[in-house]
């Protein structure tokens, strides 16, 4: 065989060209079979059809590029769950925009390495220029905010627990019943003491258990809110939450993952009203920002405060080449070869501008609005509550848990729809999750009858169709 073209240099577009070729129509094909959000038959059916497109996994010699590529990518699409289904709908697991994914593909295959400027030049000045205006965008009244770019919300919200740590000391967390998974794991992998989680009962952080905390606990103390929690999208009261940190002198850190991007829309920035007043705030571009996974950030109001990371390796970063001008970027990770994801960012946000991404928030908060309007006015449903972002949590009116779990697996199994669950008032839910700005009310529709028949079914007895 001989040596395989690479992706970069002059030559290297030239090469790619057929291979994506080959790569769009195996995704098509492979969509096509699929013909739905999810492949038919779960696990029992998806893992032997995708082993069989896998082995022999590592030939004695290989099959070409185009029969690998075709044969790998239409499995992988066929047993895809495609979050651009609109009945694709249980995470924040987003449909990414094409003209970010095509950006990817320049990232790939000019592949900089964002842990040295010798291997970024161009692409270390873009990123730069990134996180200096997403920064911005959290905290518009500081001279020098800045931002670092992570692998997404658990990435950051571990960056921002380390440098609380290293601003403090041992700082013990505060975080509600609703935070993400991830604050807790990362106070682990810190050596921090385990946070000490206040109740939510309304689905946002108890501001009369949070004063209390704060009034007993030891200091140095940092309080983690959540604008858009994982579980029901609700935004915990930041400017009443950050009030009380300045009151008892905590340290506030904001996991707006799934919310921070609200602050492009100037209808519904209100919402996450008070996050610039914390220390550091956790946002993703791959939730509500369309971008392939991944592209998270780690904002902090003052670029002084990630001095922490600072870093050298004489190979990276030696001191002379830094006096000289080099920009020194170890310090902007703790990882060491590093993907340049700002670049989807930049062309996304150049791509839509301002009001082109306002006009895809606006939507996808608008078609989570018209869910809970159509569940309201559907007499088998109950709707948990209006929705803040664009999840929509609901039920059907006389099931229990049980059929309510057995609902969603059912669907899964199907291949009919991808709804997650959440459980909240000590109850299960049905959990949609918005994030698709192409779902039409004729989708949601469908995706309410597909529920409505089966807790028919299964609430009567008979095997479900
Ligand atoms: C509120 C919140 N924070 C953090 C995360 C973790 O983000 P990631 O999966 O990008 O690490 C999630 C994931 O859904 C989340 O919902």
């Amino acid at each position: 065989m001989p040596t395989p073209p690479l992706a970069g240099s002059t030559t290297g577009p030239a090469a790619l060209r057929p291979l994506i070729d080959t790569v769009l129509t195996a995704l098509h094909d492979g969509a096509h079979r699929r013909d739905g959000p999810l492949p038919a038959g779960g696990p029992d059916a998806v893992t032997p059809r995708m082993r069989t497109a896998t082995h022999p996994v590592i030939p004695d010699h290989g099959t070409g590029p185009h029969d690998a590529l075709r044969t790998l990518v239409s499995a992988l699409a066929e047993g895809a769950a495609d979050p651009a289904d609109p009945l694709c709908a249980a995470h924040l697991h987003t449909p990414p925009l094409a003209l970010a994914a095509a950006a990817d593909l320049a990232a790939c295959a000019l592949n900089p390495s964002m842990d040295s400027w010798d291997q970024a030049p161009a692409a270390s000045a873009l990123e730069a220029d990134i996180t200096a205006a997403l920064a911005t965008e959290i905290y518009p009244h500081q001279p020098s905010p800045d931002a670092l770019v992570t692998t997404g919300g658990t990435e950051a919200n571990q960056l921002a627990l380390l440098l609380a740590r290293e601003r403090n000391g041992p700082v013990q967390t505060i975080c509600a019943a609703n935070a993400h998974h991830s604050i807790t794991r990362a106070a682990w992998l810190l050596g921090l003491p385990a946070p000490l989680v206040i109740p939510a009962p309304t689905g946002v952080m108890d501001l009369a258990a949070l004063d209390e905390a704060l009034t007993e606990l030891h200091r140095p103390l940092l309080v983690t809110a959540t604008a858009g929690t994982t579980d029901t999208g609700q935004i915990d009261p930041l400017a009443d939450i950050a009030d009380l940190c300045t009151t008892h002198g905590a340290e506030l850190h904001i996991d707006a993952a799934y919310g921070g991007p609200l602050l492009f829309s100037p209808t519904h920035r209100g919402k996450v009203h008070g996050l610039d007043r914390a220390h550091s705030v956790t946002l993703d571009l791959h939730k509500l920002g369309w971008q392939p996974a991944s592209a998270g950030i780690l904002a902090t109001p003052d670029r002084t405060h990630l001095d922490a990371l600072h870093h050298r390796a004489s190979y990276l970063s030696a001191d002379d080449d830094t006096e000289a001008g080099l920009p020194d970027l170890l310090g902007r990770s703790l990882r060491t070869t590093r993907r340049p994801d700002a670049l989807k960012i930049a062309v996304t946000l150049k791509a839509l501008g301002r009001t082109g991404l306002a006009d895809l928030i606006d939507h996808t908060v608008a078609t989570a609005h018209h869910l809970a309007d159509l569940i309201a006015k559907t007499p088998t449903l109950d709707l948990y509550d209006r929705p803040t972002i664009s999840t929509v949590l609901f039920r059907p009116t006389d099931a229990d848990d049980n059929t309510v779990a057995t609902i969603r697996r059912t669907l899964l199994i199907r291949g009919h729809a991808v709804l997650g669950r959440a459980h909240t008032n000590n109850r299960l839910w049905l959990k949609a999750t918005l994030l698709n700005p192409h779902t039409t009310p004729d989708d949601l529709n469908t995706l309410l009858d597909l529920v409505n028949h089966l807790a028919h079914d299964l609430t009567e007895g008979s095997t479900p169709r």
